[in-house]
């Protein structure tokens, strides 16, 4: 298994580009599924995820190239063979989930496998099958997969979520493009990625209303047409890179980024004593490198604080001039960089959803192992600032959502590389 040795190494100075949104492109992909026409996906970001989702989509009969570099992603599911989603598949990714909506909508049926379990939460299922079951569905569970159908075909409802889960949103809403009449999704979630995905759905013919509010509307219709969509940034690896020039020190500029994507992460930062300035190009984020203020982070559901950023921001605070605290609101079992941080010299206690972490002069560097995706770059920008050696092992977590993480870091001056694994 490959690993990424960090070397604290001073100030960072340049630009980062930031590439499209993962959690945005695995939901915009299954929506092929909903046409026979072909959906062109441009600013796609390359990763592992991407790659299982496409072979998932081919699974199901459908054509799943990229191009470009893999940064424009051509789909069409003309003719589907198969409305099972395997398991093979779906436990590399949960998010595998997200054809089930659409199979459903344009077959009538389907096979999806359950995920299994995460190493951050339980995070079952029961929110997309309640939806679906208001939808006229009729689901049930054999062998650990969900079999699906609506044999006389989807009916428009009122759907109120018990909680504004993003999968079932997105889910939920693919489903009901197709529904006959009409669907109302109350308490839904608000991330930037479901107003990207009813973006994307209109263009093919949907008619979606209210997306990024807690109430969407969405008009079923008998047919949807293709598109071209251009995937929205990705907020997430936004956040990262931003806070590499805090942790470190220095002057980077995130290309892409915009302060809509990031609001509630920017006023933390400006809390922590750190200003961010917006370039018509991107985020610019300078810093002397010196310890920020301690502060106290809550992750909530967009627009508030995101758990996506809960890792890095501790990594930041390890550092800080006092004692912050988070508490994690979204998964159960977020807290795993901890102990890792810990090896590299933090002071942080968790008790079940708080973290309670004393800021330390500085952090030194260890071998340490990334347990999920979060954690993996938690560790790596930790590492940026540590005195000496960082060695982050099990990467291919980091693979799953980052791409180029090297490069875009020694591009900044970063001394970063990957040893290959024997
Ligand atoms: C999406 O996961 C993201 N993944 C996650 O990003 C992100 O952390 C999460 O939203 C929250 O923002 C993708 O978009 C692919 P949820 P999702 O359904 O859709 C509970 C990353 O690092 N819940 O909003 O699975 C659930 O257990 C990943 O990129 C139910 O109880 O998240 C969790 O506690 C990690 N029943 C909470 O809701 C359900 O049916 C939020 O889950 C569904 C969810």
């Amino acid at each position: 298994m490959d690993s990424i040795v960090v070397t604290g190494n001073g100030p960072l100075n340049g630009e980062i580009p930031i590439a499209g949104a993962k959690n945005a492109c695995l939901a915009l992909m299954p929506a092929t599924l909903l046409s026979e026409e072909p959906l062109i996906l441009t600013n796609a970001p390359r990763l592992s995820d991407i790659a299982t989702m496409t072979v998932l989509l081919q699974s199901l009969g459908a054509d799943a190239a990229s191009l470009q570099n893999d940064k424009v992603l051509a789909l069409s599911s003309h003719d589907l063979t198969s409305t099972r989603a395997d398991y093979d598949i779906v436990r590399k990714m949960r998010a595998s989930n997200l054809v089930l909506g659409p199979l459903l909508a344009r077959a009538g049926h389907a096979e999806v496998s359950l995920p299994g379990g995460c190493a951050i939460g339980a995070r079952p299922m029961d929110i997309h099958i309640d939806g679906l079951e208001k939808l006229g569905a009729v689901i049930d569970l054999k062998d650990g997969y969900l079999h699906a159908k609506a044999p006389g075909g989807l009916k428009g409802a009122v759907i109120d979520l018990a909680f504004p889960s993003v999968g079932a949103t997105e889910n939920l809403m693919m489903a009901a493009t197709l529904a006959k009449g009409s669907t109302v999704i109350s308490n839904a979630a608000r991330e930037p990625e479901i107003v990207d995905l009813a973006r994307c759905l209109n263009a093919m013919g949907a008619q979606i209303e209210g997306a990024g509010t807690d109430r969407i509307e969405i008009q079923g219709v008998d047919r949807l047409g293709g598109a071209t969509h251009r995937v929205v940034t990705d907020r997430i690896e936004l956040g990262t890179y931003m806070l590499a020039p805090v942790i470190a020190g220095g002057d980077v500029e995130c290309l892409g980024g915009t302060l809509d994507l990031v609001a509630s992460f920017v006023d933390k930062l400006a809390e922590a004593g750190v200003s961010v300035e917006e370039t018509g190009r991107g985020l610019r984020v300078r810093h002397d490198g010196g310890r920020v203020r301690a502060v106290d982070v809550t992750t909530e559901v967009f627009p508030g604080f995101p758990t996506d950023l809960q890792a890095q921001m501790m990594a930041l605070l390890t550092t800080a001039q006092g004692v912050s605290t988070l508490h994690e609101t979204i998964f159960e079992n977020r807290f795993m960089h901890a102990p890792e941080l810990v090896r590299m010299g933090a002071e942080i206690e968790v008790q079940g959803g708080t973290a309670r972490v004393t800021g330390v002069e500085r952090l030194k560097g260890a071998p340490v192992m990334a347990t999920d995706l979060r954690a993996s770059v938690s560790l790596i920008l930790a590492g940026l600032a540590a005195e000496g050696e960082t060695v982050v092992s099990r990467v291919y977590h980091l693979d799953r959502g980052y791409e180029h993480v090297v490069r875009k870091l020694s591009g900044v001056g970063a001394k970063i590389e990957r040893v290959k694994g024997t």
